[in-house]
């Protein structure tokens, strides 16, 4: 079980670093679009910069910005000469039967494959099949056309397991926080998780209850350390 965090912002990745979260990052066109506009090459750079700041050899997914099969591969080249210094750097490829020929070119080419975008069980296990070392299932998406996410996560990972598949299935169109356990408890090897669910993943108000009584007690107790102290300093001095 690991956790991704979903987001290519700097600040957001740092945080999740800092506190020993991040198993690995996951970007998309639409999760850079929201960055400061100054080129995926510089911003992919200052990723990577970050994560070996903190000493963190993660899975890091980049994903094609277009659709034509050419232009897949010629982009796909550039990611692998550009950022290939980083091992762990992973081409995100929508799933489709065109760009099956770019996750095996990849593949062949010594690359990482994240397949994408994948909405059912046939298309997770063909790209599988083709040699993607993650399929990303889309949660939320797949929720949103009246399937039943935790069902195809449950069959992919059943599937992929009597094969001996070292893919590993990632999840990613996480809505809400209740997402994040029904997917892991589902058979999603790996969740990617928008960073604002965080904190919230953390919290709870019976925690914020227990510790606000812990504190309460203490500072009753130790006022009466210090009364105590002071009497037994007024009793010296006979005041
Ligand atoms: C996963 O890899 C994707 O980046 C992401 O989770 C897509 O989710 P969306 O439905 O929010 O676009």
């Amino acid at each position: 079980m690991k956790i991704f965090v979903d987001s290519a912002n700097l600040f957001e990745i740092e945080e999740s670093l800092k506190r020993g979260l991040a198993s690995g990052i996951t970007t998309n066109p639409s999760i850079l679009s929201k960055e400061e506009p100054r080129g995926l090459s510089t911003h992919i750079r200052d990723v990577i910069s970050l994560l070996r700041k903190y000493d963190a050899q993660i899975p890091l997914s980049v994903e094609l910005f277009t659709t034509d099969p050419e232009e897949m591969l010629v982009q796909a080249e550039r990611f692998l000469t550009e950022f290939g210094d980083y091992e762990q750097l992973n081409v995100k490829v929508p799933i489709g039967w065109d760009e099956l020929r770019v996750i095996h070119a990849i593949r062949r080419m010594g690359g990482r494959v994240n397949c994408t975008c994948c909405m059912s069980y046939n298309q997770a296990v063909i790209a599988a099949q083709a040699g993607a070392n993650y399929v990303s299932l889309f949660w939320g998406r797949i929720r949103d056309v009246g399937y039943d996410a935790a069902t195809i996560v449950r069959q992919v990972h059943q599937s992929l397991k009597e094969a001996g598949s070292s893919t590993e299935i990632i999840v990613g169109s996480i809505r809400q926080m209740i997402d994040v356990n029904e997917a892991l408890q589902a058979g999603a090897d790996i969740v990617t998780v928008p960073p604002k669910f965080f904190p919230q993943m953390c919290a709870h108000p019976k925690t914020d209850e227990a510790v606000q009584q812990f504190m309460r007690d203490y500072s009753a107790w130790s006022q009466q350390d210090v009364s105590n102290d002071e009497r037994a300093l007024a009793a010296v001095s006979g005041h």
